[in-house]
């Protein structure tokens, strides 16, 4: 019997809808299989939490996360209630810097029974590789003078170690796939950090001579999405260009409630973290239509980490197969409600034994 204990924090708005829906889908899961067992541990951090003790997670909260086997998170961020910059950094960004969770990696593809805005999205199919440290979310930087003089400066930072870390990630990955990496830079523009990503690029690409390369600057890269998504297979992107890339890449799928991310601690010593690329959507909070998919999909990157590929792909493909039945949520055109589509996902589920 495998046993593996999570930390769920389900944080705010749609978290505390598609988390549950996604731990059911988890149950479900090992009941189904037999030789598995997930003990959760939840807890009630975020901006609720925040307005209450005046802090997003307890002072050891890290301690606390530090002896489980991952966390699952469903999102953070309430603006009503903390001002973003504070809520974030004090829990996913926290999380996300202190565990050392340098990789993100957020596929993308085309779902079947999904309405893509491309005319032509079969060859969409992809994965961002964001460096998830450092670049342009850095604390160094401050804010000067008030008034009309008013000056802020945000410094990013780029280490060699940090960069080619996410670049030999992407290739490493994109050998298990199509062999394709592409790199997104701006070095036309952004002076000195991004003709250093070039540099450090060119580097590691000397060490992959089978896999194929390609670099676009970050603007036309968005057009390519676009018109030319079958460009792409692997690609290796900095802090903020890979969150942009990967909600235009959920946009792309149908709706950015499909799209999964998985935050890798890489050298053992921390949990991995596994969150959706959407956020808390507090303009649909409290409806119970939030689309659970992204979560699950989520949830099945969490098997793939703990080395459950098989179940993992069998649990993708009910998904794919309920939205293309037409139960699905209204953001994908559907009419059912969150917990409909993942009651008829676990109903599928408990039919293969
Ligand atoms: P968002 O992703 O929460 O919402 C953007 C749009 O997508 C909204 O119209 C929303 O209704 C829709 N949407 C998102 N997820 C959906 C789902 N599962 N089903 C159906 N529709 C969905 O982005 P935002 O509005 O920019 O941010 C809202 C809050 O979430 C902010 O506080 C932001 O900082 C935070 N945020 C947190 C995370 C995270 O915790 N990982 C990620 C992104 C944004
Ligand atoms: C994401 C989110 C976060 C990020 C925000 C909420 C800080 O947009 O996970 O994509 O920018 O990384
Ligand atoms: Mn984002």
């Amino acid at each position: 019997m495998k046993q593996f204990e999570l930390a769920v924090i389900p944080g705010d708005g749609i978290g505390k809808e598609v988390v549950p829906a996604a731990l059911d889908v988890l149950r479900t899961i090992a009941e189904v299989h037999g030789g598995l067992k997930f003990k959760f541990v939840e807890f009630p951090w975020g901006c609720d939490y925040y307005v209450e003790h005046g802090k997003m997670m307890p002072d050891d909260g890290l301690q606390i996360l530090q002896g489980f086997d991952a966390i699952f998170l469903g999102a953070i961020g309430n603006p009503h209630l903390v001002p973003d910059h504070i809520s974030l950094w004090g829990l996913l960004l926290k999380i996300r810097r202190e565990f050392e969770q340098v990789i993100n990696i957020r596929p993308a593809k085309y779902f079947r029974g999904l309405q893509s805005p491309l005319a032509n999205p079969n060859d969409f199919d992809l994965i961002v590789v964001r460096e998830n440290s450092e670049g342009e979310y850095s604390e160094v930087g401050g804010r000067i003078y008030r008034g009309s003089d008013e000056i802020a400066i945000q410094n990013a930072v780029f280490t060699r170690k940090g960069t080619e870390r996410a670049m030999r990630y992407a290739f490493e990955l994109s050998k298990k796939r199509r062999k394709h990496v592409t790199s997104a830079t701006k070095s036309n523009g952004i002076f000195h950090t991004m003709p250093f990503w070039d540099e450090v690029f060119a580097e590691v690409k000397q060490d992959y001579p089978e896999v194929e390369t390609a670099s676009y600057h970050i603007d036309a890269m968005a057009a390519f999405f676009v018109t030319r998504p079958h460009m792409f297979d692997v690609i290796v992107a900095s802090n903020l260009f890979g969150d942009i890339l990967t909600d235009l890449g959920g946009a792309i799928m149908g709706s950015i409630g499909i799209a999964p991310a998985a935050n890798i601690n890489l050298n053992g010593k921390y949990p991995s973290m596994f969150e959706p690329v959407h956020g808390s959507a507090p303009d649909i909070y409290g409806k119970g239509i939030a689309n659970p998919i992204g979560q699950i999909w989520t949830a099945k990157m969490m098997l793939d980490h703990f080395g459950e590929e098989e179940l993992g792909s069998v649990l993708l493909k009910i998904v794919e197969d309920v939205t293309a039945d037409g139960i699905k949520t209204p953001d994908i055109g559907g009419k059912a409600t969150t917990r409909e589509v993942t009651d008829e996902i676990c109903r599928r589920l408990k039919k293969l034994v």
